[in-house]
């Protein structure tokens, strides 16, 4: 630990930090709307429980996925590769949804979400709950299905960026960093 115990409430650039030490995988959630597919990329998912099966993602309340989300009452978490990195880019665009899929391969899950193709695996969800959190909303779904695919090295987050395999020098951590 470093520096002397404070009072202060940490700020939102020290928490950002602090995550950032956090590694995660890299999804793109999407939904399929009355007015077409959305779909963007999250690494707020965690597995809730497995009787059922279930997860949650935490959705920013601004972001265009949201609505679609909550009015078709599913959604699909698309877990992505180490070769995906573009697609992970694709879907953090603020871009209209037709433009994030434009061109792209997919297919039709259960729930009628569009599944990436080339994922290490798709899981289908019916939307259970969504509850404020701040300035996001937390999802919590029920898996209807779920889709393997190939079982090759996951697409990473870790300190601020991408980092897609072992000898990735992002995962190289220096002997000591203040
Ligand atoms: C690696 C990465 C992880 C992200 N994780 C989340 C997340 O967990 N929740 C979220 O709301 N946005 C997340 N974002 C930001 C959204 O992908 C971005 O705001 C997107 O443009 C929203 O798309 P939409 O408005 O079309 O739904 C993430 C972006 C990146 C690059």
């Amino acid at each position: 630990m470093s520096g002397a115990p404070s009072d202060r409430p940490p700020g939102a650039g020290e928490f950002r930090r602090a995550m950032a030490r956090w590694a995660t995988g890299v999804s793109v959630v999407t939904a399929r709307g009355p007015d077409g597919d959305a779909g963007l990329t999250v690494n707020a998912m965690l597995s809730v429980s497995l009787e059922p099966p279930s997860l949650l993602v935490s959705l920013h309340r601004d972001v265009d996925t949201l609505p679609v989300v909550e009015r078709s009452r599913a959604f699909a978490v698309n877990l992505l590769s180490h070769r995906q990195q573009e697609l992970s880019e694709r879907f953090a665009r603020a871009v209209p949804s037709e433009e994030k899929f434009r061109g792209l391969p997919v297919h039709r899950g259960v729930t009628g979400a569009p599944l990436l193709d080339g994922t290490l695996g798709t899981v289908e969800c019916r939307l259970v709950s969504a509850t404020p959190a701040f300035d996001h909303r937390l999802l919590v779904g029920e898996v209807v299905r779920i889709e393997l695919g190939a079982d090759e090295a996951p697409l990473l987050f870790f300190r601020s960026g991408y980092a897609s395999r072992e000898a990735d020098e992002r995962l190289r951590l220096p002997a000591s960093r203040p």
